[in-house]
């Protein structure tokens, strides 16, 4: 156990995903007590919305603890050991444009996988990479837990720019999500399977589910449940359709490839036309989340500060995105050595994937980091895949340093869910003409 109590803090504070993390960190504080939060985000209006509700809250839950706002990023990262960061360049209108201009062209429109998952990244890279050149410039120690999207390209990115960085870990919360799903159906406690996964992030695959109790691998059964059953998130009741219908694709998937348990964000490059036809290009997955899932949040935090008090205002607690961050940090600061799926340079663990590449592993997580659990050779099937990918995400980060704009047709006509030159064009013009005032990119 580390003596010492953890300054943690929050980059991108002003998300609507944030008052349920703060619930993750009050559930979590015999275990990991923190000495001082931080809740930091350039956008004052951003940061504002959340302000009260999580003031209120902590006042009244964990007292104990320090509690700071701020918009200056001296006093986010002067004096910290984790920055949890977890920022949307751009915001909700970008993401917005990343989704819908796809789609007039027939192509998918989500913001981490294909062009938008581009378009997004070439915003991310940039930012992410001044972020860590700040926090660099006070301590080398300071742990960066980064969740900021698409954790792909932004890992492939953080990889090249600082090579000899120990502290810097990217980690997605969608495997964790998945096997707290599968722990439902096959009733038992998500912290009793060991999982074993291997792919990058958004592309990868469950190959075993260990149950630590009594040493069974539990994937046969999960398989044999999803040849005639629905594959459900733990929360259906409270996923929006469009979640609902993802989830289902790992059903549809696995009628083709039965061997291993997938991803959900494999459905983008799989079924790409299927989903393209499904799609609402009026209406995608950011005004899902508006009217939904983001409205219930701002309506409690609206509430707290009309009010000025917590009377009758529930307690945001025991979310994917929040448990998974608090669980990460406590693993590294008691050294736990937990296992979670991560992203983290490829070094062998894959012997014929390339070295170089960020994949997504099972990895324990203690003081010293992560240590990526060995996978051993994958199959040629996967390896054809993943490749091609690696090769898209690496064009993408080279494309955005050099301002490459050959490079960065390249890495769209890789990706497998766009492959025709002519539309790989059409969309990154018109991505291009939407994103000035955050990328651009010269022929070269
Ligand atoms: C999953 C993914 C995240 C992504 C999120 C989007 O959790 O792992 O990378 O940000 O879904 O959720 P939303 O509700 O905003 O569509
Ligand atoms: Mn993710």
């Amino acid at each position: 156990m580390n003596k010492k109590n953890a300054v943690i803090t929050i980059a991108g504070a002003g998300s609507l995903r944030i008052p349920a993390l703060i619930g993750s960190l009050i559930y979590y504080k015999e275990t990991f007590p923190v000495e001082k939060i931080i809740l930091f985000d350039i956008d004052e209006k951003r940061l504002h919305r959340v302000r009260a509700y999580i003031d209120m809250t902590l006042k009244k839950y964990y007292a104990e603890t320090e509690v700071v706002f701020t918009t200056d990023e001296d006093t986010a990262y002067g004096h910290t050991d984790y920055v949890l960061c977890n920022m949307r360049v751009g915001v909700d209108t970008m993401r917005s444009i990343d989704e819908k201009i796809p789609l007039k062209y027939g192509l998918v429109g989500q913001e981490t996988c294909g062009p938008g998952g581009f378009s997004y990244g070439m915003r991310s890279i940039g930012a992410m990479i001044e972020m860590v050149e700040k926090i660099r410039s006070y301590s080398k120690d300071t742990w960066i837990l980064n969740y900021t999207n698409p954790a792909a390209i932004v890992a492939v990115a953080l990889d090249k720019v600082f090579p000899e960085d120990q502290r810097i870990m990217n980690i997605c919360d969608q495997p964790y999500s998945m096997i707290k799903s599968f722990a439902k159906i096959l009733d038992v406690d998500m912290y009793d399977i060991e999982p074993r996964y291997f792919g990058l992030n958004h592309f990868g695959w469950f190959t075993e589910l260990k149950n630590t109790k009594t040493g069974e691998d539990l994937l046969p059964q999960l398989k044999d449940y999803l040849t005639g059953n629905e594959f459900k998130p733990f929360n259906a009741e409270q996923r929006a359709p469009s979640w609902l219908k993802t989830y289902k694709n790992v059903n549809k998937l696995m009628q083709f490839f039965p061997e291993y348990v997938p991803n959900t964000y494999l459905q983008y490059y799989f079924f790409a036309e299927e989903l393209v036809e499904e799609s609402d290009p009026n209406f995608t997955r950011v005004d899902e989340a508006k009217v939904g899932r983001e409205r219930k949040v701002l309506d409690i935090l609206e509430q707290a500060e009309r009010q000025g008090n917590l009377e009758n205002i529930p307690l945001m607690q025991g979310e994917v995105f929040g448990n998974l961050m608090v669980e990460v940090v406590q693993s590294i600061h008691n050294d736990e050595n937990r296992t979670f799926v991560v992203i983290g340079r490829n070094r062998g663990y894959i012997p014929n994937l390339p070295q170089d590449a960020m994949v997504e592993l099972a990895a324990t997580l203690g003081r010293d980091g992560a240590k990526m659990i060995p996978y051993g050779e994958i199959k040629t099937f996967y390896k054809g895949l993943i490749e091609g990918q690696y090769a898209y995400e690496k064009l993408t980060v080279e494309a955005y340093l050099e301002k490459d704009y050959t490079k960065a047709l390249q890495a769209l006509t890789l990706n497998r869910s766009i492959v025709n030159p002519v539309k790989a064009k059409l969309v990154l013009d018109d991505l291009m003409a939407h994103s000035e005032e955050y990328w651009s990119l010269e022929k070269k």
